[in-house]
């Protein structure tokens, strides 16, 4: 806010020089949150630009192999279908094994023949579920394939790290579980391995026009950012992650745990409701519906009461929901934050609700 003050006072270039620093520090932030050096990151509006930037600048041949997750967010499967049509890629989707994670036996024999990527999504969007990311990265490293993941909803609520998770590029976005503002999201690219990429889109701030007939693209992840930047959200991105960093990721994880599985426990003693969550690890993403009031209304009942849910739709991870045949689940976010009193009082008002009915 202090920033957008600045920009209207003295002008958005000048405010972005004397804050400098401050942009500087947001990189900085990130690496030491995920274990990445600070021109590995590339800062970007969402994480749908940052992963949709990674996976555009492979160059993608006919029958070249992608293996993805059930659980893949619509708008990276909607990529995959795109270049399946346009330039002849092959989507394999590996199976979930049967605590309703990605199966890493089939995976690995997947694999046997080495495919082009590996994108998973970490947490997806619904189903509470944690995917196996740092097994799905050896067997990536074993068969010498790239490995995309989707960390939208992961970092910010579990301790990520890179090379850890031996990924080559990790999408993320600041405005869930990091709780950073709208509109600001990173690309994670591994030097090593994505240093000679070349991306989709390119402009005068991810290379240099050197003379009428060429241009250089700049070293490191800047090759995957653009220009125009709101600069007053990627300083709140980077405030969002230093605060993470004081709380401690594992202590964040270590309190959501607890949280959701109060709230799990909670919301099964409801007659007629069901907890849709699956996966051997889960996270702070509790999924479920009723056998008679619809997530709709729940979630309109519950804002009447200022607690904030939202609806999941088979349109976001159409696999999943076809596979399960789930109805539209109410998926409630906790964190670390939240009280036991405040999920009680949320059990308390979906339990009211259903029985209203
Ligand atoms: C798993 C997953 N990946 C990516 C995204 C996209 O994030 P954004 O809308 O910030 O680009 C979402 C958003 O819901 C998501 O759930």
């Amino acid at each position: 806010v202090a920033h957008l003050d600045q920009e209207r006072a003295m002008g958005g270039y000048e405010a972005a020089i004397e804050a400098a620093p401050l942009i500087a520090s947001t990189y900085d932030a990130i690496a030491t949150l995920i274990g990445a050096e600070r021109d590995e990151i590339a800062l970007v509006e969402n994480a749908t630009v940052a992963w949709s930037t990674a996976f555009y600048a492979l160059d993608f041949s006919p029958g070249d192999r992608v293996i993805t997750g059930v659980a893949e967010y619509a708008s990276n499967y909607l990529a995959f279908l795109q270049l399946a049509e346009s330039r002849g890629i092959e989507i394999e989707v590996c199976p979930d094994d049967e605590h309703g994670q990605l199966d890493l036996e089939a995976l690995t024999r997947m694999c046997q023949r080495p495919p082009k990527l590996i994108a998973i999504t970490h947490v997806p969007t619904n189903g509470g579920l944690v995917n196996p990311a740092e097994a799905v990265g050896r067997i990536a490293t074993q068969c010498g394939a790239l490995y995309l993941l989707d960390a939208c909803q992961s970092v910010g609520q579990l301790p990520i790290n890179v090379d850890a998770i031996r990924c080559d590029f990790l999408s993320v976005t600041g405005r869930k579980f990091l709780r950073g503002p709208r509109g600001t999201g990173f690309l994670y690219a591994r030097r090593a391995s994505t240093h000679h990429m070349h991306p989709a889109v390119i402009d005068l701030h991810s290379s240099v026009w050197t003379t009428a007939s060429s241009y250089e693209l700049a070293a490191g992840a800047k090759r995957f950012e653009n220009w125009e930047s709101n600069y007053a959200g990627l300083i709140g991105l980077g405030e969002a992650v230093r605060y993470a960093i004081a709380v401690g990721p594992d202590v964040i994880e270590a309190r959501n745990l607890v949280l959701a599985q109060r709230l799990r426990d909670g919301l099964r003693s409801i007659d007629a409701m069901t907890v849709h969550d699956k996966g051997q690890r889960q996270c702070a993403i509790v999924t479920c519906s009723h056998d008679t009031v619809s997530s709709v209304e729940l979630q309109r009942g519950l804002r009447a009461q200022a607690i904030n849910t939202s609806v999941s739709l088979p349109t976001s991870t159409r696999l999943d929901f076809e596979q399960r045949q789930l109805p539209e689940l109410l998926r409630l976010s906790l964190h670390y934050f939240n009280t036991i009193d405040e999920i009680d009082h949320v059990v308390g008002t979906v339990r009211s609700l259903t029985q209203a009915q």
